[in-house]
């Protein structure tokens, strides 16, 4: 959408600046030279490594025989005496898919030599390295500059700042971080200054200020830090001011509503701390207020409800308080509203009934009380987002009449009583999460239905598994439910499917064999049911998977070896799944709630590439742990705990070069833990307790942190430092009377017997020994678990 917007906006620019064109007269020679000498180092750079003649796009145009104002890209102005080029669309230049190139910002070298130059649109070009400031100082008369969506990265040159014709000025998407670098010169006598990673993130440059033509500046996505700086509030012509998802902290300026004629004021994903300005009251064009996900505090000021043209308001994710005894009369008409956790209490409120333009409407996280009302059904908005409140009774049927609703999440509240029967019929809806309620009968969808994301889990859903979906559906969860019966063959109908997820059901039968066809499957929960019979060995076939988890389940029967050749979980994803990424807003959807570092814990959707794991614990699996396994090198989670495999764990668990987490506890694996996992760098929960494994821990860099003495307890005589238990010269296993290996109650060297030395010798032996690495290292091994926003 923004990608549209924006060609449009290029699109009447070209037009405007076409206007003056004149087809008899020539570009200058030399400015002709300075365009083809960019198309060659471009070529260079984008075929450097490839061989594939890719085509060129609109740069076939340009070429040494014809007159360069009649290029493609290329905009001319005829002057009284001169013409010049004065405008390059250059956006898009890199054809996709992207090659395996870098190409950097050396290329943009022949463009300084076009001075003429007013617009110059770089933008989505993926171009590497810093931003030429030297060369961006010729360009004096640039009113219109695009670099978003580059990797431009380090700091934002000075020489920026003294183009004072500047009226666009578009940065984002862009990694700059750095901090004004004149600042560095005159700081080089400072002796105490620490040039860490917070000292280079660096501000918005105070000679922002410079620029007072500007009436767009976009420094979106970057990594700029400190405030915002109070010399934005010279820039008096501003429209549009965006400066969401950096990390800025501090108090917006107070007098930020000087700039009377912002229409759109964006900061959110920011740290800005304070109050709502009162200031803004004083934009009176003010379409568009974006203060969400900030720590801002303070109550919501009533008249933002007065600012007329106010059409987009999000507050949410902040620490405001909401006036609940306020009455609200609102002289906008919002298109767009946003007060998740704002504090909100009572009913829905009903000042929002005749706001008939409401599109999107997030009231998520409040202590919102009372029923769905018949009018917010009858609005026709397009996002409903009701999630983590306190409402009651059911949903009118009205909503699914709607030819405008495509998200609808009233998850995790206290709604009730059958689903409607027309939800079946509904024809615009995509995203159905009704998570965390009461909710109970079911229907059944129509084939054609858009919907592709379907969370039915922890409501009251019983009966036969129901498998009427649309043929779009991508994920589908209908977990903690009381569904029970065989699994339907007709979920192999669903052909897109990547997720499914049917945990904590009442589900029996054989292992279901059609899963393996089921193409583009990337999770599968089956955790938690009663399954029966054996893991199938095609169930490899599914190349996408990447969470498998059928533990809690009554299978018998070997570990297929062919689950070694599940690719999803030997190379790490590099693209990001499709989950969410659909949707202009950002939501987490439902967690996938799995066995994670020997937790039952919820990992969040957004991130769920991040995370590969195999979970086959609490069946009744036998025979020996195959091999194969050891090449799952994108595994973080193994957990074959609670089974009865037996046999010795294969040396190949050395190469799970990714792994977090192993528990193979409770099961009957004898001999030795292999000494490869001193590769294991990774991991940092093991469980191996209660098996019949004996010999030395094997030592490394990671094993020699993993000490906790019920990691190893229940063996057949395991000794090693992590356990302080010496190991005999010989690694012989101890023989008893017998002839059968120690069991534990016998062996001289039981956890037990370890365990009483153990917060005695914890400091001395291991602190002293790892020292401060051991801290360091597990801490920053930790995954990071991001923050969860779901609806
Ligand atoms: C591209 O080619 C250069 C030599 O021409 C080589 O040094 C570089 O490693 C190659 N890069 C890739 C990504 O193949
Ligand atoms: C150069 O480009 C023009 C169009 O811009 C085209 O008509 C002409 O044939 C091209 N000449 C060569 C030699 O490719
Ligand atoms: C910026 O990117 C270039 C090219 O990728 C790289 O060589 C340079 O180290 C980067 N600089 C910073 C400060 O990250
Ligand atoms: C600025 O323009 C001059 C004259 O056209 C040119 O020689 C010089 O290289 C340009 N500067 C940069 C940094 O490109
Ligand atoms: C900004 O303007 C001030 C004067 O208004 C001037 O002293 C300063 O050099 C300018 N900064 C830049 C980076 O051009
Ligand atoms: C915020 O910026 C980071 C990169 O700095 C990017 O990875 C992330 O997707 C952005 N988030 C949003 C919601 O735009
Ligand atoms: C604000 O906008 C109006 C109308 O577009 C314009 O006349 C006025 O000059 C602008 N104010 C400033 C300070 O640029
Ligand atoms: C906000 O600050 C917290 C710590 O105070 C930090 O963890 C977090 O990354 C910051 N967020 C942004 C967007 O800078
Ligand atoms: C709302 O009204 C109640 C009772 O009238 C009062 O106790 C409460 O403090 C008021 N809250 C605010 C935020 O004004
Ligand atoms: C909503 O209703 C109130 C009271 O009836 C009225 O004052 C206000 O103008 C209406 N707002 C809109 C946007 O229609
Ligand atoms: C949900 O509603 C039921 C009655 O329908 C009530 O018994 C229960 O306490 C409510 N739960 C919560 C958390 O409000
Ligand atoms: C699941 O089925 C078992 C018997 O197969 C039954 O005892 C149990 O109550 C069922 N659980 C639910 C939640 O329906």
């Amino acid at each position: 959408m923004a990608r549209l917007t924006h060609l449009l906006l290029t699109y009447f620019l070209h037009m405007i600046l076409n206007l003056s064109h004149s087809p008899s007269l020539c570009c200058p020679q030399d400015q002709k030279e300075a365009l083809l000498q960019f198309k060659s180092l471009l070529v260079a750079d984008l075929f450097r490594n490839n061989s594939v003649d890719t085509s060129l796009g609109d740069l076939e145009s340009w070429n040494s025989s014809s007159d360069c104002c009649q290029w493609k890209m290329v905009t001319c102005h005829t002057g009284s005496s001169s013409h010049q080029v004065t405008g390059l669309n250059l956006y898009y230049l890199i054809p996709l898919p992207p090659l395996n190139t870098a190409v950097t910002s050396d290329v943009l070298t022949p463009l300084f030599r076009i001075k003429s130059l007013m617009l110059l649109d770089i933008s989505s070009n993926s171009i590497q390295g810093e931003i030429p400031g030297f060369g961006f100082a010729n360009l004096t008369h640039l009113v219109h500059l695009d670099m978003r969506q580059n990797s431009f990265n380090s700091s934002i040159p000075p020489q920026l700042f003294r183009l004072k014709y500047l009226q666009d000025l578009d940065l984002s998407s862009n990694s700059l971080e750095g901090m004004l670098s004149g600042h560095l010169g005159n700081l080089r006598n400072l002796k105490l200054l620490n040039l860490d990673e917070n000292f280079l993130h660096g501000n918005i440059p105070t000679e922002i200020g410079n620029l007072t033509e500007l009436q767009t500046l976009s420094l979106r996505q970057n990594k700029l830090s400190g405030g915002i700086p109070s010399s934005l509030l010279n820039l008096r012509k501003m429209e549009v001011l965006d400066l969401r998802n950096n990390s800025l902290s501090m108090e917006i300026p107070a007098d930020i509503g000087n700039l009377l004629n912002m229409s759109s004021f964006a900061l959110s994903k920011n740290n800005l701390t304070g109050g709502i300005p009162s200031s803004i009251r004083k934009m009176s064009k003010l379409e568009t207020l974006r203060l969400d996900n900030n720590l801002l505090s303070g109550e919501i000021p009533a008249w933002l409800f007065d600012l007329e043209e106010v059409k987009n308001l999000h507050l949410g994710g902040n620490r405001l308080i909401w006036n609940n005894n306020a009455t609200i009369v609102p002289k906008c008409v919002l298109s767009e509203l946003s007060l998740r956790s704002c504090g909100l209490s009572g009913h829905i409120p009903v000042w929002l009934t005749n706001q008939t333009g409401l599109n999107f409407l997030d009231l998520s996280e409040n202590e919102l009380q009372g029923p769905f009302p018949q009018w917010l059904a009858e609005l026709d908005a397009g996002t409903i987002i009701l999630s983590d409140n306190k409402l009651t009774g059911s949903l009118p049927p009205r909503l699914f009449q709607s030819r405008s609703l495509s998200v609808l999440a009233p998850s995790r509240n206290n709604f009730s009583g059958e689903l409607p029967e027309n939800i079946g019929e509904t024809s615009a809806v995509m995203v159905l999460m009704l998570s965390g309620n009461n909710f109970s009968g079911f229907p059944v969808f129509d084939p054609e239905a858009l919907l592709a994301y379907i969370d039915f889990s922890s409501n009251r859903f019983s009966g036969e598994v129901p498998s009427t979906f649309g043929k779009n559906t991508l994920m589908l969860s209908l977990s903690q439910n009381e569904f029970s019966g065989h699994l339907p063959q007709n979920l192999s109908n669903l052909s897109q499917l990547e997720h499914l997820d049917l945990h904590d059901d009442n589900i029996t039968g054989e292992f279901p064999a059609f899963l393996s066809q089921m193409s583009s499957l990337q999770i599968l929960n089956l955790g938690n049911n009663s399954l029966e019979g054996s893991i199938s060995n095609d169930l490899s076939n599914l190349s996408s998977l990447r969470i498998l988890d059928l533990s809690d389940n009554k299978l018998t029967g070997n570990v297929p070896s062919s689950l070694g050749n599940l690719r999803g979980m030997v190379d790490t994803p590099d693209l990001l799944s499709s989950l969410s990424d659909m949707f202009s807003f950002s939501i987490e959807f439902q967690d996938l709630f799995v066995n994670w570092k020997r937790s039952k814990q919820g990992l969040s959707s957004r991130n769920l590439d991040v995370y590969s794991l195999l979970d086959l614990s609490k069946n009744q699996l036998s025979g020996e742990i195959p091999a194969s396994l050891g090449g799952l090198k994108a595994l973080k989670s193994l957990n074959m705990s609670f089974n009865s495999i037996s046999g010795e764990i294969p040396l190949s668990f050395g190469n799970l070069e990714s792994l977090e987490t192993l528990d193979l506890s409770h099961n009957n694996l004898s001999g030795e833990i292999p000494q490869t996992f001193a590769k294991l760098l990774q991991l940092s929960t093991l469980d191996l307790s209660n098996n019949k494994l004996r010999g030395p821990i094997p030592e490394g860099p990671q094993m020699n942190t993993l000490i906790d003495p019920s990691s190893y307890a229940n063996n057949s005589g395991l000794c090693g430092m992590q356990i302080q238990v010496a190991c005999q010269e010989v690694s012989a296993p101890p023989v008893s009377e017998n002839g059968e290996p120690e069991s534990k109650e016998t062996s001289l060297f039981s956890w037990e017997f370890a365990g009483i030395g153990f917060p005695v010798g914890f400091f001395s032996a291991v602190g002293v020994a790892y020292g401060i690495g051991y801290f360091d290292n597990t801490t920053r091994r930790r995954l990071h678990r991001p923050p969860i926003r779901r609806i």
